[in-house]
């Protein structure tokens, strides 16, 4: 099947030392909702939202692209959705989905289209490729790669050795000591990591889900877990639990020789009526 390819800015004409950082912004687990009024542990997740993204427009001089990684609308609704894609439209920079366990990626797909608001498989920038991959499964919090996404991996990476990749999915494909989570985590790793292995140009996989930053390397693979625009979950804990840290985003640099600088940037607080006795979400 033909693959969606969005190229933004590119530069792929010019040699490769005269390529510039390309600036991404990750933007995800927004749990928005139809209710503007609907809140998740408490928290209203569109005031929520709408307060990160304040803090990421004070970037937007600097940034190519905004990654939207799952769970962008809680109850999948078409009206939640398409709020979504008006704020980013008018946020004013190319923006690139895929859904997480929580949306409905028909209606994502569907909604989530036009204008600056793309959901690809593939999007180049510079001598760059970011590789979009669908890990959610019908019924399930947890992840899966199907035979075709991990196909359009390899096929990707293969098709793109002159570029450097980073591969963008919603599920985790290591764990994160955290064992409530964990089992959450996407089910079929070995393929994904090996595949992942066999090729030179795959620096860096960046993820939603798991509400927390996330920061590490996996046989010279940068390993990338993002918090999310409204409420976090507590790190290393193996039980569910609510953490008082505020919401942000990933910024990232992707480097013209394929290194990754990469960091979190959180507001300065959640907005108010958080509820740290939630037992779940
Ligand atoms: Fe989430």
């Amino acid at each position: 099947m033909a693959q969606d390819i969005v190229k933004l800015n590119s530069q792929s004409s010019r040699p490769a030392n005269q390529q510039r950082p390309i600036r991404v912004l990750q933007i995800t687990d927004c749990h928005l909702h139809t209710s503007l009024d609907w809140k998740l542990a408490g928290i209203n997740t569109q005031i929520s939202f709408e307060w990160v993204m304040a803090l990421a427009a004070q970037q937007k001089s600097q940034t190519d692209l905004l990654l939207l990684t799952g769970d962008l609308v809680h109850d999948a609704s078409a009206v939640g959705y398409t709020r979504l894609r008006n704020s980013v439209q008018e946020f004013g920079i190319k923006a690139c989905c895929l859904p997480g366990n929580h949306d409905n990626p028909e209606m994502l797909t569907r909604h989530m289209r036009g204008g600056l608001v793309e959901v690809p498989k593939e999007v180049k920038l510079g001598n760059w490729v970011i590789i979009m991959l669908y890990s959610t499964q019908p019924h399930s919090e947890g992840g899966h790669l199907s035979d075709r996404e991990l196909q359009t991996l390899e096929r990707s990476l293969r098709e793109n050795t002159d570029r450097h990749a980073l591969i963008a999915l919603h599920h985790h494909p290591v764990h994160i000591n955290s064992a409530w989570m964990d089992k959450m985590a996407l089910d079929n790793p070995e393929p994904f990591l090996s595949i992942l292995d066999h090729y030179d140009n795959a620096k860096g996989v960046i993820w939603g889900h798991i509400h927390q930053p996330f920061d590490a390397e996996h046989n010279g693979v940068r390993m990338m877990g993002t918090p999310s625009t409204c409420i976090q979950f507590i790190e290393n804990q193996d039980k569910f639990g609510i953490s008082t840290a505020p919401p942000g985003f990933r910024w990232l640099e992707l480097l013209p020789d394929g290194g990754i600088n990469s960091g979190i940037d959180r507001i300065a607080a959640l907005p108010p009526g958080l509820d740290l006795k939630t037992a779940g979400y």
